[in-house]
């Protein structure tokens, strides 16, 4: 059944305090819950429903009675009640067989909960809506010896031993929250501890949990946790607003991590991290995911959703955050360009895709089926970009500003999307987002990815560059026509010698065909558009080749310097896709391969944008901008233009990497994390080139730097380097790797990640991946193993997954149905998998509809699966 945003309804009841008593045991948790509820007055009488989801009730009780009350599906129903009362449900649950991870679980022994989006029902019985805010206290008991640990949100006000060795723990919540920010976690923990001091001079006791092995892998959390405290008042004025902040690591979780208020859960992924067993990457993760939950505590706590429609609300806005966090640590211009290019591939291989698909959805969705479909890259990614474009029109200072009115006016209150663009605005009265606010918040209500068409002509005579824009966008789901967005688009004009003829300006177009003049222009320039990738749109201008080399070569905008570099890489993988396969036509031309060379040998550019122009774009990308995907086709093709770059560059990656193969004593700087990037990417394209020369020279070199290596990101590159060109060295190191870290499952899940993305030789990754689930180590019910094998192989391997024998698609619809009995958020998110099936050829076309179609006939599906499976045959 869905829910429809328009139907929204303030709730019947409030509910002001919740005071809850646990009986913590795996088996059967005991759960009372003492509400103190009042009639909203401005509602109409209606009996009270509260939700709950696989609860055993015991009582109910109304100011302390045996109250008349009965079941309706999943709702405890109450009639005939005073304006105001105190209601006792005292319910129990178990959490050791919770293999949803919504609500209470257990996890190696520990209990934690997930209750965003609506795990709290499974919980107690409640008002389980975001706009329901309450105060709680929490009184814990458990086995001392077993649960030494006793954890929720707030502040601790007791604790003490009870008989039978068990002892309680009380915590008080001192801000009102929604259900979904409560968080329990009782077990076998320990803490790295800091106190810092607030800028107002506020003490703060500052904690990351984790299980006893682990504690030397949490320094970089404290420390970004620091660093986020310090950014969050530098940038918007916002103070940590509690006494003790706390942060827990779990193995078992679906998602990235949480935000509950005071007591953030994590996902081991996002938290455990020392040189030996982390990658630059998850360095680089850790920060921004520990950003991210750091910065909800204003953006998503302090001020919440009205409804789960305005979900982008909170979470745009908190990606552009953790966003222009990770921005602002870097110490040098060109770094934060990588981490705008690195923000924008995402969004591009990902969230383009999705909006282009059957699961397209608006920023602020309409319907949903279930709400836990909804944390897409759309609500996320493309929210932060919606932001960015506010924070463009109404320039940095402004956007402050606008942060500043937002919480001054809705501190405590749970809002809608349209309340923080008008903040925006009205802190902006004379600003070119106010101007245009309703046709701007068109990217709330209208799906689909924008296209700018853009031409340029050039007027000697006069001095006037002139260039003209046509957008459109194309139709999705329930949307079939588009009304013409507000696009802020930077631009500059480089002249064909390099130089810069016009720095930056912002141009707003809001018209469906629009024309903009540049006045004093002494020759024909090459125009930079969309410099930063200023809006999230697809910019198609007539680009000539020698066009796009000059700004690869001197756009003083990085991000189209780079975006020049992808064009090309494009241009030349759709040319290959086009030409009769095995016509012999070399898959780069001379040009393109000088230009990488250049790049590559330029002494004035960092590591780190080497390697990302030296990336070329990925299957996914390159299919997105096909009519028809042939996915053997373009990775075949993508494949040989990678082999083409490693063997005609031989040379300067030698070069590149004995320049950059030592970065000294580990620090997972940006400028040293992208010489260890460039110096793998070096080794991988050796190692492939090894492959076509039959050179065994390298691939042995390969093979000592993984022995030799110091840090996790120079040994996992080297082992990735012998594994993607199928080198007989692969196994044995494989093996070693495997010895090496058996004990570290995050090290684990990337010894089997590595293995069913690897490329296939003739069809043999499906059966490794196979061998794989029965390996001693895998478990389908750890999220976090699940995506290392499954997810690896189904979603970001196109070339061994997109069989012709259909294989893939089975084996696919086999694992989305055996997990969603086991965790439908998980199944749901995998039966993402042939979202784009529509545009595949046959007999891929055919092969992949009938998967879908069998997982969509199984009986007793989760609404989560059944709503994606059902759309996707739909599109
Ligand atoms: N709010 C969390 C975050 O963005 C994600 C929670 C997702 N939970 C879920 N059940 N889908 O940081
Ligand atoms: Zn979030």
């Amino acid at each position: 059944v869905a829910i429809h945003r328009e139907d929204y309804a303030p709730p019947a009841y409030w509910i002001d305090t919740v005071d809850l008593t646990f009986d913590l045991d795996p088996a059967k948790t005991r759960v009372l819950n003492r509400m103190r509820i009042r009639r909203n007055a401005d509602a109409s009488n209606q009996p009270l429903r509260l939700h709950g989801d696989e609860l055993n009730l015991a009582r109910v009780l109304v100011d302390g009675q045996g109250a008349s009350f009965r079941i309706e599906g999943d709702q405890l129903v109450l009639e005939n009640l005073p304006d105001a009362f105190e209601l006792e449900v005292f319910t129990t649950c178990q959490p050791a067989k919770n293999t949803k991870l919504m609500g209470l679980f257990v996890s190696q022994d520990t209990f934690f909960t997930q209750c965003e989006a609506e795990g709290f029902r499974r919980i107690t019985y409640f008002l389980d809506r975001p706009d329901v805010m309450a105060s709680y206290s929490v009184l814990m008991r458990a086995s001392k010896d077993q649960y030494p640990v006793l954890l929720s949100n707030g502040n601790l006000v007791e604790e003490g031993d009870l008989a039978d060795g068990r002892h309680f723990a009380k915590w008080v919540d001192p801000f009102k929250k929604p259900s979904y920010l409560f968080a329990l976690v009782a077990g076998k923990l320990v803490a790295r501890e800091q106190r810092v001091k607030g800028r107002s001079g506020r003490d703060h006791l500052l904690q990351v949990y984790v299980r006893a092995g682990d504690l030397d892998k949490t320094e970089h959390a404290m420390n970004s946790l620091i660093r986020s405290i310090v950014w969050d008042e530098a940038r918007f004025g916002l103070s940590l607003d509690l006494d003790r902040f706390m942060i827990v690591a779990t193995s078992d979780f679906n998602m990235g991590a949480m935000e509950n208020k005071g007591l953030n859960i994590f996902n081991t992924k996002y938290v455990l991290a020392n040189q030996a067993t982390a990658t630059d990457a998850d360095y680089a993760n850790i920060e921004s995911v520990v950003g991210h939950e750091y910065f909800h505590n204003w953006t998503g706590d302090r001020v919440t959703c009205r409804d789960w429609f305005q979900l982008s609300l909170k979470e745009g806005l908190t990606v552009f955050r953790d966003q222009e966090f990770s921005q602002d640590l870097c110490a040098e211009a060109s770094a934060r360009a990588v981490k705008r290019i690195e923000d924008v591939r995402v969004l591009r291989s990902v969230q383009f895709p999705e909006d282009a698909g059957p699961m397209a959805h608006p920023v602020r969705p309409d319907s949903y089926i279930e709400i836990s479909n909804f944390y897409t890259v759309t609500i996320y990614e493309k929210g932060a970009e919606v932001v960015r474009m506010m924070q463009t029109l109404v320039g940095r200072e402004g956007f402050a500003a606008g942060m500043k009115l937002y919480f001054e006016r809705h501190d405590g209150q749970a809002v809608t999307c349209d309340d923080f663009a008008q903040a925006i605005a009205d802190a902006n009265p004379h600003s070119d987002l106010t101007r245009l606010l309703p046709q701007f918040k068109r990217w709330y209500s209208q799906a689909g990815t924008p296209r700018l068409k853009a031409r340029g002509t050039y007027d000697a005579a006069e001095r006037v560059y002139t260039l003209h824009f046509d957008q459109s966008c194309p139709p999705t789901p329930g949307q079939s026509n588009k009304d013409p967005f507000v696009i802020p688009v930077n631009v500059g004009l480089i002249g064909a010698s390099g130089r810069e003829l016009l720095a930056t300006q912002t141009l707003v177009v809001t018209q469906a065909g629009e024309t903009f003049d540049f006045a004093g222009v002494d020759e024909e320039p090459v125009p930079s558009i969309l410099r930063g990738f200023s809006a999230p749109v697809v910019l198609e201008f007539d680009y000539s080749d020698e066009q796009l080399l000059t700004l690869l070569a001197h756009d003083t905008d990085p991000f189209n310097r780079w975006e020049a570099a992808q064009r090309l890489g494009l241009r030349a993988a759709m040319a290959a896709i086009d030409a009769a396969p095995g016509a012999g036509a070399p898959v780069l031309s001379n040009d393109f391969i000088e230009a990488m060379r250049r790049v590559l040998t330029d002494t004035s550019l960092d590591a780190a944008f080497k390697e990302l122009v030296l990336t070329l774009p990925s299957e996914t990308y390159i299919a997105e901008q096909l009519e028809t995907v042939d996915p053997q086709r373009v990775h075949a093709v993508r494949e040989a233009m990678r082999a083409r770059l490693a063997t005609a560059l031989h040379a300067e990656w030698q070069q590149a990497f004995e320049d950059n193969r030592d970065t000294g004593a580990y620090s997972p700087d940006p400028r040293s994390a992208g010489r260890r990037a460039l110096a793998g990417m070096a080794l991988v394209s050796l190692c492939l080139a090894a492959r076509e020369s039959g050179d065994t020279v390298w691939p042995g070199k390969t093979l000592q730097r993984f022995k030799d290596a110091g840090n996790m990101t120079d040994r996992f590159n080297a082992l990735h380097a012998l594994v993607s060109s199928g080198h007989a060295l692969a196994a044995q190191a494989l093996a070693s790797f495997h010895a090496m870290f058996k004990d570290e499952a995050l090290v684990i899940d990337k010894w089997f990640a590595l293995q069913a993305g690897a490329p296939d030789r003739g069809g043999d990754v499906l059966p490794l991946v196979r061998q794989l689930m029965k390996h001693p180590d895998f478990s389908i019910k750890n999220p976090n193993r699940a995506r290392s094998v499954i997810f690896s192989y189904c979603s970001a391997n196109p070339g061994a997954f997109h069989r012709p024998d259909a294989a893939g698609y089975v084996f696919w619809s086999d694992r989305v149905i055996e997990l969603d009995a086991i965790n439908p958020q998980v199944a749901a998110r995998l039966a993402r998998g042939l979202d784009r099936w529509s545009k595949l050829v046959e007999p891929y076309r055919g092969a992949a509809r009938e998967a879908i179609a069998r997982i969509a006939a199984r009986p007793d599906l989760s609404k989560d699966t059944l709503e994606v499976v059902t759309r996707a045959l739909q599109g």
